[in-house]
């Protein structure tokens, strides 16, 4: 199972955006893929406007009562593109697996128990914040992509994160397979995001990602149409970009697939 979660300390740098439109792209180009909404605020769900039905199972009950997460699913508007998304118990959920033994492994074990497995990749969104829908969010996953924004306070964030990844992965003997740091909303015309950029490529270049994806106003255009950026304008700066960001996970997720 190939599992990939965005996830960044900072606020506001593109995880919601950066997965579900790499979801749709996935999908669209026959990949079969499936989203979770891990971040109460659930902005993935809408963008995917993915709707339960009624009394559907949650993810907060698959986990708590440990319930197979196929009946957590729902479609969205691709046939390819699956989401486990975020309901009302999802505000509850962070609590409610604090008594609950193993309980930063609970979204591992119900990915693992879907035998066999139906996505060729599962990519997580979790809300920027620490708590055990954290934990489970990073170890669920085997790769780790953490957009930055070419600003300082994003590159200061970074340092606390590789932090607390050092240790949590020490503690708990977890390796996640890569992490990697993508630069979104970059404006090569200004000489700030170019300084900012530098200093990540100087300071973190064994995990920057070597693509980047640009500011672009289309990116919010899509989102309030609810259309994914690949459709809604195929021709940007945005969906080029996104297409680059593709091909690159294709390769390395191939070359470790290739190695187990
Ligand atoms: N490359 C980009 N160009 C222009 N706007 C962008 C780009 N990437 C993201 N945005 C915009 O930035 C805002 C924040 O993006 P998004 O909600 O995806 O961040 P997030 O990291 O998921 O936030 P949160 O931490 O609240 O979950 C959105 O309005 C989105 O449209
Ligand atoms: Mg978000």
């Amino acid at each position: 199972m190939n599992a990939i979660t965005f996830f960044s300390l900072k606020g506001g740098t593109g995880k919601t955006t950066l997965s579900s439109s790499l979801g749709c792209l996935l999908a669209e180009e026959g990949y079969s893929i499936l989203m979770i909404d891990l971040d109460p605020q659930g902005h993935l769900t809408q963008m995917l406007k993915g709707k339960p039905a009624k009394n559907q199972t949650s993810l907060y009950f698959s986990l708590i009562h440990e319930r197979s997460l196929t009946g957590a699913t729902v479609p969205t508007y691709h046939p390819r593109l699956s989401l486990i998304p975020a309901t009302e118990d999802h505000l509850y959920l962070n609590n409610a697996l604090i008594s609950k033994p193993w309980r930063e492994w609970k979204l591992k074990d119900a990915l693992s128990a879907m035998v066999p497995f139906p996505y060729d990749l599962v990519i997580m969104d979790v809300g920027a914040s620490l708590n055990l829908i954290t934990y489970n969010a990073l170890f669920a996953a085997q790769t780790l992509i953490i957009p930055v924004l070419p600003d300082v306070f994003s590159y200061l964030s970074l340092k606390n994160l590789f932090t607390f990844l050092e240790k949590t992965c020490k503690d708990f003997r977890y390796n996640l397979k890569m992490i990697w740091i993508l630069m979104n909303k970059l404006n090569n015309h200004r000489p700030l995001d170019r300084e900012n950029r530098d200093a990540l490529k100087k300071y973190y270049q064994k995990f920057l990602m070597p693509v980047m994806v640009r500011e672009d106003p289309k990116f919010s255009q899509a989102i309030k149409h609810q259309i994914p950026i690949t459709t809604f304008a195929p021709q940007s700066t945005a969906a080029r970009d996104l297409s680059k960001v593709a091909r690159f996970l294709e390769s390395v997720l191939s070359q470790y697939k290739s190695r187990e």
